[in-house]
């Protein structure tokens, strides 16, 4: 009997980034314990996509992405960015929190330039990109504002342009509209993928929320209970570009159901239920 030729392929992309074994203890000094909070994650991402990281409250989820961005240290295994290993924060990474944390002495313009200062970059170049990334989030026009002239919604779009103009290869969103209302929430999911989609960037999007999670993401990987491990990694296949409406149609529902039985199933582990997660 002959076997068939083993095929090997060759040349394929090395994916953006790279999360092999990854386990990420923390050390509470109180009770001398090693408290073990992410177990054994492996996930790729390729260049360009958009994955989000949905589960329970707890989970790892914001300890997971502090590891990606070099601020947390990993217990075992290891994180690579195009091949490389992850060891301290980058420029190829930019971190948007669920709170603007904007300077309040600083206007938009001033607080966008912020992050290219803190990256060393202060010439005349900075001025321009920070006024086209203002732009790009629909900024334009409030330049001079200050952040309490703004609403919440208009101060995260800073603060997503304060992250895109440093020019990221990476972006890591933790719950970046978890603070906003339900209708300019649904409008800032809108407004990232218009975003994303001009930037190009790749994208890893923790979330509570399960229909945001499938509204922007290529892939969603759910993470099971504390210590959180990566339960599935389910991919989205609808088309884009996806208009607002999409959340109605029944591929969208399906998914939504689909995520909603494995959620609902590690939360119930943890007896938080309620507060672990939204539906809509
Ligand atoms: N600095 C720390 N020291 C000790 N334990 C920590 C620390 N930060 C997080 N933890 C613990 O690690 C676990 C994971 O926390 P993490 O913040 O990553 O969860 P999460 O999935 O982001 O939760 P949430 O959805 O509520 O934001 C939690 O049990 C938390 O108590
Ligand atoms: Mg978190």
């Amino acid at each position: 009997m002959s076997l068939a030729p083993c095929h090997v392929q060759k040349d394929m992309p090395t994916p953006k980034l790279t999360a092999k074994n990854v386990s990420i203890e923390y050390h509470i000094a109180r009770t001398r314990e090693q408290f073990l909070a992410l177990d054994d994650v492996s996930l790729q991402v390729d260049d360009g996509e958009f994955v989000s990281l949905l589960g329970p409250s707890g989970c790892g989820k914001t300890t997971f992405l502090n590891a990606i961005d070099g601020l947390t240290p990993i217990a075992r295994g290891e994180i690579r960015i195009d091949g490389k290993a992850v060891t301290q924060p980058g420029k190829d990474r930019a971190m948007v929190f669920q709170s603007p944390a904007l300077l309040p002495w600083r206007t938009v313009m001033g607080n966008v330039i912020y992050g290219l200062e803190l990256q060393g970059t202060r010439d005349a170049g900075a001025q321009n990109r920070a006024r086209e990334f203002i732009k790009l989030v629909g900024l334009a026009g409030f330049e001079e504002r200050f952040p309490n002239e703004l609403s919440g919604g208009m101060q995260q779009r800073v603060n997503l342009a304060r992250a895109l103009a440093t020019n990221p290869d990476i972006l890591l969103l933790d719950e970046p509209f978890a603070n906003l209302d339900a209708l300019t929430r649904e409008f800032m999911q809108a407004e990232l993928l218009r975003i994303w989609s001009a930037a190009r960037k790749t994208a890893l999007f923790v979330t509570h929320n399960i229909t945001e999670a499938i509204y922007l993401s290529d892939r969603v990987a759910v993470f099971t209970a504390r210590p959180g491990k990566i339960k599935s990694v389910v991919p989205i296949n609808l088309p884009r570009p996806r208009p607002l409406k999409i959340k109605r149609q029944v591929e969208f529902l399906k998914y939504e159901d689909e995520l909603w039985g494995m959620i609902e199933e590690e939360a119930s582990k943890t007896g938080m239920f309620l507060q672990a997660t939204e539906r809509a």
